[in-house]
This record gives structure tokens, C-alpha cells and sequence, in this order.
């Protein structure tokens, strides 16, 4: 059995940290966002092969992930010649599958039981099967419709306010029959969301719901990103890196240098390397990334820091997110939301609060 992961889109949410950083290989913590996936898709044994259908970066993801080492699952790579949509990438890995299919979208953090669906799937026989989840507000979503037989009745991508019917979304997680593939049009641009679902409903085929009422959060938004870490660091999900002791107390990297002044508040996660100086607070739901320096008497409030970033002596950042190699000076002041790229340099003393 393969496993498709829908993971070409650009990211364009979460940038500019996609404009190196693809999002699939975005860190939860210390480890590539893809990784959760996989750890997923391990709980079901007949899949042999996972196939990441992309376009954007694939290089630097296949720097990162290899051949599945890490993923402890064989991946194959799939590049559209030119983004073909969900259901377009779909068809182009047809040729890899063999029988029935599970594809995620390539931004849901979950904790889906798949055994349990792909169990659903085949007791009803369907042709197809979508996890639901329920959202307050579906708007940003896939809003689905069921009938109390848990077949699906309505697909509607992106509803307007005045079109929302029920709080139940597509969870972006699917099980689904390659023979229903026969509508999809070669190497052209095509919606599994806009096209595919509502053709299934439309043909009356056996389309039917799992929900689920387990943890889901898609993070391709910045805030997103933030809330997935303190979800994790709560306790409230499970990620492979990162065990919560549902507790206060920090995650320290055996190897991370802190200064004993240093207020260190839980929970938070201080990757490998990362250096601490004096008179450093760090409060709870932050992430410091490997090899992170952080200046006497620096604060970090909420924050996100990706590796080899400097935060000078006496700078305080509160709900930001910071990539990689970024150098903030000293008594810079960065607040609510802000995001900043790669390499960003900020002047001692500037303040720049998102508003
Ligand atoms: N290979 C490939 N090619 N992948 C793509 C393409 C493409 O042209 N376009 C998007 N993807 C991938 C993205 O990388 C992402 O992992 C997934 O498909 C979904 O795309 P998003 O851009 O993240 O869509 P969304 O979040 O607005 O909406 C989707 O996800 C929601 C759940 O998070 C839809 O499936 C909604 O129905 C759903 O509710
Ligand atoms: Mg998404």
C-alpha cells in the first residue's frame, strides 16, 4: 500500500520562513514537521512506500529527508513539471500506486487513529473516505456535509459565511480508491477539493466520513505554527520530538549551555547547543533551536528561534517567530507576530512591533 503526501504547495502563508524552508520540512521543534506525518503513517504496516508529491524546493527536502531513513518508511519522489493542484498531483502518482491510497495534506498535525479508518474504509466498501474534524469557524476550510449514515452529501471548499451549514471540515486526510481517479484529466491543474470530492458526490459513489474529535490544527499560518508548539508543549498533542510531562517543567538539550542567573520557565524546549547567558529569561512555549546564543539579559516571551539565530545582550521578543541564522541586536524590541526571514539582521535598540 503507498501513502500520498500532498506536500507541493509554496507555503505562501508561512513565509518568509517557506522561502528556504519548505514547509514540510518546517521544524516542529528539532525535527522536519514531515516526521510527524510519517510517524502517522507507520501505525499502518501494509503501507511500504511513501510517495511526497511535490514542486517547491524539492531539492532541499530531499536534502533533509533522504530515501526515509530518518522517516523509517521507503519515500519516493514525485515533481510535477508545473503545480498541477491536488487533484492533478494525485493523478500524476497514479502510475506508483497500487490499490487503495492514503493521502494526507502535508500541513495537518494530528493524532488520527489510521487503522481505525482505513478499517471504516473497507467495511463500507467505499470508493472513498475523508476524515472530518470540527472547526468553529470553516471558512479557511473544506466544509462537509453528512447524512446520519456518514455518507458524504455535500463538499464545499471555502464556503461563504452565508453557506455555512455544519461546523465539520476536511481534515485533509483520505482514503481513496485509484479507480476513482478516472475523472481526473492528465498533467492538467485540477481541485481533489473543488473538482474530485463534489464529482464523487454528484455520481453517487460510496463517499463516506470519518469524524474525528482527536487534536487537528493545519499549520500554515505563523500563529498556526506558534499555537502547534504550545498545543505540544501542553500536552494537548503528541509530536515524535517532543514528550510533555504535562508539567513546567523545560526541555533542555543535555549539550545547551545555562547560565545558572539564567529564568528559565516551562514548559519550553532549548535545543542541542544553544548557549544561555546570565540574567536570560526564557518563558514558558518557547522554542530556543539548536545552537540559538541568547545575550545576557535577553528575554524571550512566546517565541519561536530557529537554529544558529543571535539575540543580543538585553533584547526582548515576545510572540515572534525567528528563522534561521538571524542576528537581533542588543535591546532590540520585537513584538506580537512578527516573523523574519532567514538571515535578517535588526540594528541594536529598533523597535518593531507588528501591529
Ligand atoms: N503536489 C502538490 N501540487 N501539492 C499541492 C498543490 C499542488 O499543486 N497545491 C497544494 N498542495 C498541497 C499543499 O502543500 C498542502 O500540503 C495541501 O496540498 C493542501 O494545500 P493548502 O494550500 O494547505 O490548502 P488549504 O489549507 O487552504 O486547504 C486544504 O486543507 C484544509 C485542511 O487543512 C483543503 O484540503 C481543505 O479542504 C481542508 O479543509
Ligand atoms: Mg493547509
Amino acid at each position: 500500500m503507498k501513502a500520498v503526501l500532498l506536500a507541493g504547495g509554496f507555503g505562501t502563508r508561512l513565509r518568509p520562513l517557506t522561502l528556504n524552508t519548505p514547509k514540510p520540512i518546517v521544524p516542529i521543534f528539532d525535527r522536519p514537521f514531515l516526521y510527524h506525518q510519517t510517524d502517522l503513517l507507520r501505525q499502518v504496516p501494509e503501507i511500504d512506500e511513501v510517495i511526497l508529491s511535490l514542486n517547491y524546493q524539492p531539492e532541499r527536502i530531499a536534502a533533509v529527508v533522504g530515501h526515509g531513513e530518518e522517516a523509517g518508511l521507503r519515500i519516493r519522489y514525485l515533481v510535477e513539471p508545473n503545480p498541477l493542484g491536488t487533484g492533478g498531483a494525485l493523478k500524476y502518482a497514479e502510475p506508483y500506486l497500487d490499490g487503495t491510497t492514503i493521502v494526507f495534506n502535508g500541513d495537518v498535525l494530528t493524532e488520527i487513529d489510521l487503522p481505525a479508518v482505513l478499517e471504516r474504509h473497507r467495511a463500507r466498501a467505499a470508493r472513498a473516505t475523508i476524515v472530518l474534524t470540527a472547526v468553529d469557524n470553516p471558512s479557511d476550510y473544506g466544509l462537509v456535509e453528512t447524512n446520519e449514515d456518514g455518507n458524504v452529501h455535500r463538499f464545499l471548499e471555502k464556503p461563504n459565511p452565508d453557506q455555512i451549514t455544519c461546523d465539520t471540515i476536511n481534515a485533509g486526510i483520505y482514503v481513496l480508491e485509484p479507480a476513482t481517479f478516472d475523472r481526473i484529466p492528465i498533467e492538467t491543474k485540477y481541485s481533489i477539493e473543488q473538482e474530485y470530492f463534489p464529482s464523487l458526490v454528484e455520481r453517487g459513489e460510496t463517499f463516506i466520513a470519518h469524524i474525528d474529535r482527536g487534536y487537528w490544527l493545519d499549520i500554515g499560518t505563523p500563529a498556526k505554527y506558534l499555537q502547534a508548539h504550545r498545543d505540544i508543549l501542553d500536552g494537548r498533542c503528541r509530536s515524535g520530538s517532543f514528550t510533555s510531562r504535562g508539567d513546567t517543567h523545560p526541555t533542555i538539550a543535555p549539550d545547551a549551555t545555562v547560565d545558572p542567573s539564567a529564568h528559565i520557565e516551562g514548559p519550553c524546549f532549548i535545543g542541542q547547543n544553544a548557549a544561555i547567558h546570565a540574567g536570560v529569561t526564557v518563558s514558558a512555549h518557547s522554542v530556543i533551536g539548536r545552537g540559538v546564543v541568547l545575550g545576557s539579559g535577553a528575554s524571550v516571551h512566546q517565541s519561536i528561534i530557529w537554529p544558529d539565530s543571535c539575540i543580543g545582550a538585553g533584547a526582548r521578543v515576545n510572540g515572534v517567530v525567528i528563522g534561521h541564522r538571524c542576528d537581533i541586536g542588543a535591546h532590540a524590541c520585537l513584538g506580537n507576530g512578527v516573523v523574519l526571514g532567514d538571515g535578517s539582521t535588526i540594528t541594536a535598540y529598533s523597535q518593531i512591533i507588528h501591529t
